[in-house]
């Protein structure tokens, strides 16, 4: 494929690449149309040696004797590094414990395994010395994963914050604009080919959960799985939130926030956490619109970082792709390995009734003597300090707006469901978490 001098051992970078949907399509052109630019900077020159896709008859595109519908042997043959952008956890697994147990480094962006398996991936890798890349699983084109596993290496990091799903965020973005509810909105998102035909995975906080686990993973060394991850998606997200976060500043978004919780005893553990939040309209996050990603990094020394750009998309998440197979090509060309998995820290992870947030809680109540002091009432018998509170009058009633300061997500759970039970409280309108006004 390239005219280039070979490698230092003699030959071609020999490349599997299983999957050639969305993103390994791109992959594959690039890699073509770009080989000598591409052995120029990656050291070697770099040969597609196979093309692994479920149905080889459907692609008329690619070239025939690449083409194979056997993954597994495509892997096991003569190829140095396996790029894997098929996504799912069977067969994808397999694979690549096959690949790195022989040695050969592996590039990906399926989240959803590193969510899961990152621990038995990173073993293999090791055992035999091979590269293990994934820059493209969490935000698409956006260099993040790089930035936690190196250059914020020498750093402590206490907080990494972020729009990381395109879809949702288009959908909320477009509920503010409009005023639309949840469900025409998304029906829209559909017909405009931003939500897939199966959107479980995005709405439902699935996909952002898994690329929190990588989040919280890498920034605070410690194995986080997608199941530590606290997940609520965004299909109980009302017009009625929506409106009540203009009337206070605020907009609303699904939020990946994985944080280093220290307790009044010294002792470290980590929060991770996908949910829809309020955030002022004024926080960086709030301006990020339509299906891009920005995630915000806290670290001690090096303070507020913000990464932001197009967080899907094949030929955004196929340049994350193809830097990790130059930093593999050049690891290969003088011998160097990539970094290994950091897990030394093994901090616990706090369940979500343990994590401190802060809630937004909308209430139309009866507008007579003595309702503001039995609500106020129910926040202190939970031990929930209150920041603010606005009252409007309405007609027969008045809307009360509350916000509180830091409390265990558990209390104020348990304060808004006594809440609603009060006679006084005609209707709970809004009940959201709050951030970015610490
Ligand atoms: P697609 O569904 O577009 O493509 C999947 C590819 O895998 C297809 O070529 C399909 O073959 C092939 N495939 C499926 N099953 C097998 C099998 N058993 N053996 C061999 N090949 C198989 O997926 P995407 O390109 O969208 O996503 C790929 C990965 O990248 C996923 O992990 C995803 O989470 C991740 N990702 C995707 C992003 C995006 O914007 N799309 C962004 C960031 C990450 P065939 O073509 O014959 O059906
Ligand atoms: N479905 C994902 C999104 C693709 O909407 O952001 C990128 O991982």
């Amino acid at each position: 494929m390239s005219g280039s001098p070979a490698t230092v051992d003699g030959r071609a970078l020999r490349v599997a690449l299983l999957g050639c949907g969305t993103v390994g399509s791109e992959v594959a052109r690039l890699l073509t149309e770009q080989a000598d630019e591409f052995a120029a900077r990656a050291g070697a020159p770099v040969e597609l040696a196979g093309i692994a896709v479920r149905r080889p008859d459907k692609h008329p595109e690619l070239p025939a004797h690449l083409l194979t519908a056997d993954a597994a042997a495509l892997v096991e043959s003569d190829v140095d590094v396996v790029v894997e952008l098929v996504g799912g956890i069977e067969p994808t697994l397999e694979w690549l414990l096959s690949a790195l147990r022989r040695g050969k480094s592996v590039v990906t962006a399926n989240k959803a395994l590193l969510a899961e398996h990152t621990a038995e991936l990173a073993e293999a890798a090791d055992a035999s010395g091979a590269d293990l890349y994934f820059e493209a699983s969490v935000a698409g084109a956006i260099p993040l994963l790089r930035p936690l596993r190196e250059s914020l290496a020498g750093d402590r990091i206490t907080r990494v914050m972020g729009i990381v799903n395109g879809t949702t965020n288009f959908i909320l973005s477009a509920m503010d604009s409009t005023g639309a509810g949840y469900a025409e909105t998304l029906d829209e998102a559909s017909r405009l080919g931003y939500a897939e035909a199966d959107p479980t995975a995005d709405v439902d906080g699935y996909d952002a959960a898994s690329k929190a686990a990588i989040l919280a993973s890498l920034a605070f060394h410690t194995r986080v799985t997608a199941s530590d991850v606290h997940r609520e998606g965004i299909a109980g997200v009302t017009a009625s939130d929506i409106g009540a976060a203009k009337l206070l500043g605020r907009t609303v978004k699904l939020l990946a926030i994985c944080e280093r919780v220290t307790s009044e005893d010294g002792t470290e553990s980590v929060s991770a956490r996908v949910h829809p939040v309020m955030i002022p309209r004024s926080h960086q996050l709030a301006g990020v619109g339509g299906a891009f990603n920005a995630v915000y990094v806290e670290a001690d020394a090096a303070g507020e970082l913000m990464f932001y750009g197009q967080g899907a998309g094949g030929s955004p998440t196929a340049s994350a792709v193809l830097g990790d197979l130059v930093a593999v090509a050049r690891n290969r060309v003088v011998g160097g390995r990539g970094p290994r998995e950091s897990a030394h820290a093994g901090l616990r992870v706090r369940p979500m009734g343990q994590t401190p947030t802060r809630y937004h809680i909308s209430l139309d109540v009866a507008d007579r003597a003595g309702v503001l002091a039995q609500v106020a009432q129910v926040f202190a018998a939970h031990d929930v300090s209150i920041a603010t509170v606005r009252q409007r009058d309405k007609h027969s009633t008045a809307s009360l707006v509350i916000v509180t300061h830091l409390a265990q997500d558990a209390a104020l759970q348990a304060t808004v469901d006594e809440i609603g039970k009060l006679d006084v409280v005609r209707e709970v309108v809004s009940v959201m978490r709050v951030e970015g006004e610490d």
